[in-house]
């Protein structure tokens, strides 16, 4: 066992400051789990698909620091991002008399950190927790960072905190048990640092997209830190989404349109962002802001990742109406992540017919 502390990146916020761990082999590794709060009880969060994986080595990890380690299984898959799952974590947590120090663990993709950071924000009105993501999308995005939620019938990620994690545990070695379709889908938020914060990501990404198929460990490790690099430095600028962390959300508009049309579950989000993505970069090139050029080199490299580019056959009024529920929609107007320049994205409102055309340009036929 590699007891050496592992190497970090650091966010750091107005009010939390906490280090996201990424290595191979961190869930067996002593100091990735020392020095976290002090408490009788830790609790792990996961579904029955990554608990079997990796349920037993948390828990024997936790087990010198903790003197009872429980766990609780929500239901896999995005459909069940809801109210009811959230409620079998507070039963969970109340029947197994927990209190306000009880320390939570996130093992498992966005879904289970998602709603698991959303019970810690809310039991007995905050307790600590510790993200333990197991897809490349949770290790490059949704662990870091603080935004906690659930989806409602009506919107995605509808209701929901702003909570930090005390620690992100990065264990490169849970994404070999990855399925292909995952990996991919986690790929599309590697893509998305490049276009919104960092040309040279971008190349990067695009020479080493097989050594990343292929699930080169540092190829991984590379795409793991610098998009945690980014994020931190964008979380830290504006955790609470005043201004500049929008930018996160590129692709977002039309993939969150993309998810609710066609029902949770159906597209991956991290599939319904990349097809975002050609949609957001097509709109920027429509309304004369990145060239056209540069719109299509994004969209073969997402195709390259073995995402989609085509978008569902919907009416352009479904698209408008979902959209219009975007969390940045401003008095019923919809505002979008759009590229002002490769490497520098920008918000701002489009002409509904401008929209539209883009749309029918990168849609299915009905
Ligand atoms: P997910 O959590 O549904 O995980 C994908 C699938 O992989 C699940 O079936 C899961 O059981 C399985 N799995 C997880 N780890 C595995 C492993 N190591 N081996 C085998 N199978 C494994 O999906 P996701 O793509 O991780 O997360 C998507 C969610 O994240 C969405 O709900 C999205 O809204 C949210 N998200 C949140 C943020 C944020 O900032 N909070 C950012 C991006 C996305
Ligand atoms: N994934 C978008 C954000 O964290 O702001």
């Amino acid at each position: 066992m590699n007891d050496a502390p592992p190497s970090a990146v650091t966010v750091a916020t107005p009010h939390s400051r906490y280090d996201i761990l990424i290595d191979s082999g961190l869930l067996s590794q002593a100091s990735a789990w020392a020095g976290l709060p002090a408490a009788t009880q830790a609790v792990i969060v996961s579904n029955p698909t990554v608990d079997a994986l990796y349920g037993d080595a948390l828990q024997q990890a936790l087990t010198p620091h903790y003197g009872q380690v429980g766990r609780v299984l929500l239901p896999d898959g995005e459909q069940h991002k809801s109210w009811t799952s959230l409620n079998l974590i507070f039963d969970h947590l109340l029947g197994q008399g927990c209190d306000r120090k009880t320390v939570l663990f996130a093992l498992g993709g966005g879904v289970v950190g998602d709603m698991a950071g959303f019970a810690a924000a809310t039991f007995m009105r905050g307790v600590p927790f510790v993200q333990v993501p197991t897809t490349l999308l949770a290790q490059v995005d949704s662990s870091v960072g603080g935004k906690t939620a659930i989806n409602h019938p009506l919107g995605k990620n509808m209701i929901g905190a702003f909570y930090q994690p005390e620690r992100v545990v990065c264990d490169l070695a849970t994404l070999d048990t990855l399925p292909e379709r995952e990996l991919c889908a986690g790929l599309a938020e590697v893509i998305k640092y490049g276009p919104i914060a960092d040309m040279a990501f971008f190349e990067w990404i695009e020479g080493h997209l097989p050594a990343l198929l292929q699930r080169d460990k540092a190829a991984l490790a590379h795409a793991v830190r610098r998009s945690c690099e980014i994020k931190a430095e964008v979380v830290g600028q504006d955790e609470r989404e005043s201004g500049l962390r929008a930018i996160l959300n590129f692709g977002h508009t039309f993939g969150h349109a993309i998810e609710l049309g066609m029902g949770y579950g159906q597209w991956l989000h991290g599939e319904a962002v990349a097809c975002g993505m050609v949609l957001a970069a097509a709109l920027s090139a429509e309304l004369g802001m990145v060239s056209t050029g540069f719109a299509q080199r994004l969209s073969r490299l997402i195709e390259r990742a073995g995402l989609p580019v085509v978008a569902p056959a919907m009416e352009g009024a479904r698209w408008l109406e979902l959209m219009r529920g975007d969390k940045k929609a401003e008095g019923g107007e919809i505002r979008f992540v759009l590229l002002g320049a490769p490497g520098r994205a920008t918000v701002r409102a489009a002409p509904d017919a401008a929209v539209l055309r883009v749309i029918a340009q990168h849609s299915a036929r009905a």
